[in-house]
Order: C-alpha cells, then sequence, then structure tokens
C-alpha cells in the first residue's frame, strides 16, 4: 500500500546550500535551542496540537517550539483522520509518538513507535494512552531499527531526524540533543542503508530533513549506500521561536539505486 503523499513543491528551495550558508546550519546554534526547549520556564508538561493534548515529558522533543513536527504530519497526509484503510507505519525518533499516535487515527492499523531516547519511549506509550490506542501501538526502545525484529516490514518507514550536522567527535551532554544533532551523520548514514530494508515491497522509506542540514551530504551517503533520494515535497517555514530563520523542509523517499 502506497503512503498517499501530496508533494508541496515550492519555488527554487535553496537545496543544496549545504552547512556552509551562515547560521542555519550551525551545530551550536541547534544545540543552543535544544537548551533552551529544554530549560525554559515556559515549558510545558502538557500541550495541545491538532483539538487534542498531549504529554511532554522531561528530555524529549517538544513540539511546540519547532514546527518540524506539524511538517511530518503534513507531508504524510496524517492531519485528518480515517484518510488510510489499513498499512503499517515505523516512526523513527517517536519523540512524544504524537505523529504515530496520528497515524493510527489516520487509518493505519500497525503502528510502532521507537526511540534511542527512553523518555521519549515512555512519552509515545503515554500519548496513545492518552488518546485510547495505547493497545495497538508498540513502542520500542533502540538505536535505530536495532530494537525491531530483524523480519519485521512496514509500510511507511519515517524518520523526521536530528538532521544538523556536528563534529564527529562531538560527545551528547543530554538525550534531548538527540533530537537536534548527528554527530558525524553516523545515524544518517545507517538509517539511509537499512531503512530501504525495512519496507514492505510496495513499501516506502522516508526521511524528513531540510536545509539546516547538509543535503549535498547526505546525497553523497545515499549514494556510497547503494541508495537513491527522491525529493517528494518541500515546505517553506519561517521558523521564529529563536531567531528568525527561513527553513526549507524536505520529504525525501529512500530508493535502491537502479542500474
Ligand atoms: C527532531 S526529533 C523528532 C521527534 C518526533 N518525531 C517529532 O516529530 O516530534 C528526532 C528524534 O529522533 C530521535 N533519534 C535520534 N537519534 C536516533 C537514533 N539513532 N535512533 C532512534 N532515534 C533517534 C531523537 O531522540 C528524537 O526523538
Amino acid at each position: 500500500m502506497q503512503a498517499q503523499l501530496t508533494p508541496v513543491v515550492i519555488p527554487g528551495p535553496r537545496v543544496g546550500t549545504g552547512p556552509g550558508h551562515g547560521p542555519l546550519g550551525s551545530y551550536e546554534r541547534s544545540l543552543g535551542r535544544s537548551r533552551e526547549s529544554l530549560t525554559r520556564a515556559d515549558r510545558p508538561d502538557v500541550f495541545t496540537m491538532y483539538d487534542r493534548e498531549w504529554d511532554l515529558f522531561p528530555e524529549v522533543f517538544a513540539p511546540v517550539y519547532s514546527p518540524s513536527t506539524r511538517v511530518g504530519i503534513e507531508f504524510l497526509n496524517l492531519a485528518r483522520p480515517r484518510t488510510r484503510d489499513g498499512g503499517s507505519f515505523l516512526e523513527m525518533g517517536c519523540g512524544t509518538g504524537l505523529t504515530a499516535t496520528m497515524a493510527l487515527f489516520a487509518g493505519y492499523d500497525r503502528v510502532v513507535a521507537s526511540d534511542i531516547n527512553r523518555m521519549a519511549v515512555a512519552n509515545a506509550a503515554a500519548n496513545a494512552e492518552r488518546h485510547g490506542v495505547g493497545d495497538r501501538l508498540r513502542t520500542v526502545h533502540g538505536d535505530l531499527f536495532l530494537g525491531l525484529e530483524p523480519e519485521e516490514r512496514f509500510d511507511v518507514v519515517f524518520w523526521s531526524s536530528n538532521y544538523v550536522l556536528a563534529p564527529a567527535e562531538y560527545s551528547y551532554r543530554s538525550a534531548h540533543e538527540r533530537a537536534y544533532v548527528d554527530p558525524g551523520y553516523h545515524a544518517h548514514r545507517r538509517y539511509l542503508a537499512e531503512a530501504p530494508l525495512r519496507t514492505t515491497s510496495t513499501g516506502r522509506a522516508l526521511l524528513h530533513f531540510s536545509d539546516r542540514g547538509d543535503v549535498p551530504a547526505l546525497y553523497g551517503m545515499a549514494d556510497e549506500c547503494g541508495a537513491e533520494l527522491r525529493l517528494l515535497a518541500t515546505r517553506q517555514v519561517r521558523e521564529s521561536e529563536y531567531g528568525d530563520d527561513v527553513v526549507d523542509h524536505l520529504l525525501f523517499e529512500i530508493l535502491p539505486r537502479t542500474a
């Protein structure tokens, strides 16, 4: 079953400008945004999105301080209930589990939410429980696909990633920082190689990236992994929570390279 995706192509996306384009791609700035989102006095325990209340646990990526959760949900057409008739969905890096829970409301009938951050895994389970679908959302703790059964496959594999490149030697100072930067793009490289192996025969491996990340490096890594990237959709967003950045959000499909 194919994911129903509506490409939202804007004229002249700044794809390919890489992290050398000033402060947008600065990992120090992203770590600053991480720190602020984690420690600000008004960080809520519960927030409202899509007319529902959601728990926000400590150390978990806060959808209220970044547009990326909402952009991901729009990319995937998950905002409206019952638009799907079954199918399986893996949310890699689930954070609060909002996207995974919305996938259930949209009609996917087998949904798994996985994260390397244990607090996020607990948060996703709590939100599914809060909305009466706790028995239908499976949560998994692990580094990318390591927590899954070897044979598990999905119609949609999706990661709204920590797309900012940090130096390879950077050591995380909190679990929360994992939502923002990827040292040396080690996790991205593995995702590019492994996500297409986790789809059903008609399934799709998807990556939500942005031009805060190093887009040329992503293409280079895909090539090294024997994969091709297809840009399915873009959405330009003014991100004004911390500063005033205009960011191109990008939805890629990862495909095995055709000869
Ligand atoms: C940008 S946040 C997105 C969170 C959530 N999907 C959302 O949209 O609100 C990226 C998420 O990826 C998770 N993550 C980072 N590296 C990971 C890895 N190696 N394996 C699994 N999850 C990872 C982070 O912990 C974080 O929850």
